[in-house]
């Protein structure tokens, strides 16, 4: 691959399902890189079919998939033509867990092959998919979904993604992969053999280009060094970027906080781009760079180019319901909405963006603790046994299972809080619905600037932010 042939913008990963195939498919239909979530999208997944799949896009993705037995299955399991009776919540996928069941694999490749498919069909263009790596437990059948639909590059942040380009090539020759497996205690690496699930071993399949997401210069070293296979390139995300942030450098999300609760960075949480490029790799500036002077900057910079989230995370493509994308492109021209890094919101422990309109979250309602999604679980050993454990979860349960009751402090549930984003929001035992938690990069602030440019008010296409980048 020639340097030629990498695009200059990268429209970031965003989950849960911000990010959809419409999004990734409008950008590279523009000849820029368009990328799926793949967090948590059989999640999304089961929840659309169970909504009657408007539009029938699943079930034309589905019926793509090569082994028909296993859409099927998913079909009879999820697909309900009438869609949910009115207050009916919505049937829960079982959690993530270290060793699963060959069906629930199978869900998750499916849902993944789904995403990435759709975005792909009938266009030439370029498709990547966007993983966490804290979330471990479904990443090697994702990948191989991903793989199977013929994704085009892998991008992984929110952790060290060390045995990815190892796993990568694995799973494109239909060979077994691990990955180590995060606990408190000795575990079992966490496996995936392609060999369960029959009928796929005589595809020829194509090894995506990865690209690791990194804050660091020592961790991009670290990476290109010492990956069980090759890196590809990085995109450099920055602590202005919407989402998860790395904590400050030397600090952790209780060190110093400024006057409105937030982790305070400085220059050492910058990255020396001529450094980075003597690393010999391509490489994408983010986290406040989605503006035309941002791109050009990070060209001057020796950058490929840009990974651009907030801007793309609005635009009529995206998975946000459109009454909230409304709501903050509303308040955004008000002058009403600002973005808080909030240290705690996130049960991951990474700072994390929350959208604000007057100063409060949006969708900062009240809410009962309840874990029934899990996608944030992390393993530990308790008394002798395995425990699966999320800091949101109801506090009684967290101790119980060894925790300490202060690790739970003001985390709030972003596994039902982001599925509210995308209007999939599950319904409460008092008949209401989970409030949405909203995120931007500190960017959001002046989208309005890009809004005057175009003459939009409220909506506006990916499109248009890719006319307005390269101008
Ligand atoms: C709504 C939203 C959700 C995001 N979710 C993810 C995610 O799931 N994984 C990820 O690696 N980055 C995520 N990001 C970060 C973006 O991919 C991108 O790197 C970042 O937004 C770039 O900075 P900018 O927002 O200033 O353009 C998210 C960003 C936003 C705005």
């Amino acid at each position: 691959m020639t340097a030629t042939e990498f695009p200059l913008i990268i429209q970031g990963g965003m989950g849960i399902g911000v990010s959809s195939w419409r999004l990734a498919r409008a950008v590279a239909l523009r000849g820029q890189l368009g990328v799926v979530s793949g967090t948590a999208v059989d999640l999304s997944f089961t929840r659309i079919l169970q909504d009657g799949d408007p539009g029938g896009h699943l079930r034309r993705a589905i019926a793509a998939f090569p082994v028909p037995e296993i859409g099927t299955e998913a079909l009879r399991r999820w697909f309900r033509p009438e869609g949910r009776a009115p207050g009916t919540g919505y049937t829960l996928v079982s959690m993530y867990r270290h060793t699963m069941t060959v069906a629930r694999q199978q869900l998750i490749m499916l849902a993944n092959f789904c995403e990435v498919w759709l975005a792909r069909e009938g266009q030439a263009g370029q498709i990547g998919i966007n993983l966490l790596t804290k979330v471990q437990f479904p990443t090697l059948a994702s990948l191989y979904g991903a793989v199977l639909a013929g994704v085009d590059y892998v991008l992984m942040g929110a952790g060290i993604p060390r045995e990815i380009p190892g796993a990568l090539d694995a799973l494109a020759q239909h060979q077994p992969a691990q990955l180590r497996a995060d606990a408190d205690f000795e575990a079992r690496p966490l496996a995936f053999d392609p060999a369960t699930h029959a009928g796929l071993a005589g595809m020829n399949l194509q090894r995506p280009t990865f690209l690791p997401i990194v804050s660091s210069n020592s961790l991009a070293t670290m990476l290109a060094r010492k990956a069980n296979g090759q890196v590809n390139g990085f995109v450099v995300e920055g602590p202005t970027a919407g989402g998860h942030n790395a904590p400050p450098r030397g600090g952790d999300r209780h060190g110093p906080l400024n006057e409105r609760g937030e982790p305070i960075y400085g220059p050492r949480d910058g990255v020396d781009a001529a450094k980075l490029a003597e690393l010999g790799l391509p490489f994408w500036l983010a986290g406040g760079t989605g503006s035309p002077e941002g791109l050009a900057t990070a060209r001057a910079a020796g950058a490929a180019g840009i990974q651009v989230g907030t801007l793309f995370a609005y635009t009529d493509e995206s998975g946000l319901d459109p009454a909230l994308k409304r709501e903050v492109l509303e308040g955004v021209i008000a002058g009403e909405v600002s973005v808080r890094t909030d240290p705690d919101a996130s049960p991951t422990g990474y700072p994390f963006k929350v959208v604000e309109r007057g100063g409060v979250a949006i969708g900062a309602a009240d809410r009962r603790r309840k874990c029934d999604i899990g996608a944030l679980r992390t393993m530990h050993s308790h008394e002798g046994r395995t425990v699966y454990r999320c800091p949101a979860e109801p506090v009684d349960d967290y101790v119980k299972k060894g925790g300490k009751a202060e690790d739970t402090e003001r985390r709030r549930c972003l596994c039902n809080g982001l599925m509210a984003d995308i209007g999939l929001a599950q319904v409460t035992e008092t008949g209401g619905h989970e409030p949405p938690l909203l995120t931007a990069g500190d960017d959001l602030v002046t989208l309005g600037r890009f809004l005057e440019h175009t003459g939009a008010s409220s909506s506006y296409t990916a499109s248009d932010a890719i006319d307005w980048l390269l101008t």
